[in-house]
């Protein structure tokens, strides 16, 4: 089969490798890739959002599955844009329809649906510019800190947790009068703070049909002990030491039947990955967001810990079937530790020459942001390198990739040193 596989971060890589892997794929193209997925295909530096220019690399290519990466040519109908294209509608494209997106894109839609299935989330109500002396009302009624979402895409920074009243009301104004993240914010999710610990669970559905996938947790801070600004994610951990089996029935139970079931009720069309972000308060998981794709960088520790062919997976996703795939597990550990260039997330440099990525033999070095610059690899982004690695415990996994992490190297490097230290590791 020929794949196309939309993207071009760590995420990618991750699934470049484990497509790679299987013995259905004949040629893999990446649009627009980077330096570590060129590896295992071609790369074409095409705009994703420009579905045109997707459909004529599609027939170009031969392209007999489409699998997306990120979420925004998703939320913004590349499945249906797909449906409705006489050519490619025979084509499989995973990811969800519009529809089914706006789980990612509306924080609003998101709540309504949760509220709607019986969910387990933050108490929440919905502003607009309109409604912006209700919304302060309601700010009055919870207690510090405040959490104010933008309720579009709004690039992982549409989150606010103001710790006083009266930051919390200026924030909200900001965001409703002066379009802080412009018509992202154009209606505001006001919720009640959850404490506890966050967690990802990842789930592969055919609309129907669902696997659940070994869950993570990531390291969102760019300081060490979770302090200072919110980026991608600076590492992550599979599995996560307090999502025991009790815990992992109730996310089941709780949260992820009800989601199938309340895509099926509402008649959205939805094959592809849910990434539902938990808080684990007390041993009850809550509902922090949905996203319409696997994270970054969970994906570079989720793919290692699956030991079934991908390709078979999104065929029985596609076909939807996939009840008649048996999913297999890597018991071991991974963890990922993420190399930014310095002074991500705000500004930073790129083009600089990474050494070193021949010299790591006992971790996978995935490319988060990186280009081929004649003979060099050059970084191309804040988030730099992903580098993965197993252990019999996190612990070890951790540590080598560590160890890894000494041999790579390229100016103003940066990476969080205490990558799993709160679980243990
Ligand atoms: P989101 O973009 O919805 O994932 O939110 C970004 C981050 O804000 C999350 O990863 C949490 O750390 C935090 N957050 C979001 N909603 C809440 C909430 N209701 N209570 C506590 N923290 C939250
Ligand atoms: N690591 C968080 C995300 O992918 O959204």
């Amino acid at each position: 089969m020929n794949l196309l596989l939309l993207g071009s971060g760590g995420r990618e890589h991750a699934l470049a490798w484990k497509l790679d892997q299987s013995p259905l794929l004949d040629a893999l193209v990446i649009a627009p890739g980077n330096a570590g997925t060129a590896d295992y295909g071609q790369n074409v530096n095409i705009d994703i959002l420009d579905f045109e220019a997707v459909k004529k690399l599609v027939l170009e290519e031969k392209i007999d599955l489409v699998l997306v990466g990120p979420e925004e040519p998703l939320v913004r109908g590349i499945y249906d844009f797909f449906k409705a294209d006489k050519e490619l509608a025979s084509i499989p494209l995973i990811g969800p329809s519009k529809r089914g997106a706006e789980l990612e894109g509306s924080k609003d839609f998101a709540k309504q649906f949760m509220i709607k299935n019986h969910i387990p989330t933050a108490r929440y109500e919905t502003f607009t510019k309109e409604t912006v002396e209700d919304g302060i009302a309601f700010l009055k009624t919870l207690s510090a800190p405040y959490v104010l979402k933008a309720d579009g895409l709004a690039a992982g920074k549409g989150v606010v947790i103001p710790h006083t009243l009266a930051e919390a009301e200026s924030t909200l104004r900001e965001m409703l009068l002066d379009e802080k993240f412009g018509a992202a914010s154009s209606k505001v999710v006001i919720e009640e703070f959850l404490s506890g610990i966050e967690l990802s669970v990842f789930v592969l559905t055919d609309g129907i049909n669902f696997h659940i996938l070994p869950e993570a947790k990531d390291y969102k801070r760019i300081g060490e002990g979770d302090t200072g600004l919110n980026t991608g994610g600076m590492g992550a951990i599979s599995p996560v030491p307090f999502a025991d089996a009790e815990f992992l029935e109730k996310v089941k139970q709780q949260i992820v039947i009800p989601t199938i079931e309340g895509l099926k009720k509402d008649n959205i069309d939805y094959k592809g990955f849910i990434f539902v972000g938990l808080m684990n308060c007390d041993g009850d998981p809550k509902v922090i967001e949905y996203n319409v794709r696997m994270g970054d960088p969970e994906t570079e520790v989720v793919l290692p810990r699956i030991k079934s062919d991908l390709i078979e997976l999104l065929l029985g996703v596609a076909s939807q079937t996939l009840d008649e795939n048996e999913m297999e597990f890597d018991e071991r550990a991974a963890a990922t530790v993420m190399i930014v260039s310095g002074g991500y997330p705000d500004k930073y440099e790129k083009g600089k020459v990474i050494s070193g990525l021949d010299e790591v033999t006992e971790s996978i070095v995935f490319h988060a942001g990186t280009k081929q610059d004649g003979d060099n690899v050059v970084s191309n982004g804040g988030r730099v390198l992903s580098v993965t690695s197993y252990g019999n415990t996190l612990k070890e996994a951790v540590a080598t990739s560590y160890e890894s992490i000494a041999k790579l190297d390229f100016e103003k490097k940066y990476f969080r040193r205490d990558i799993g230290k709160d679980v243990g590791a």
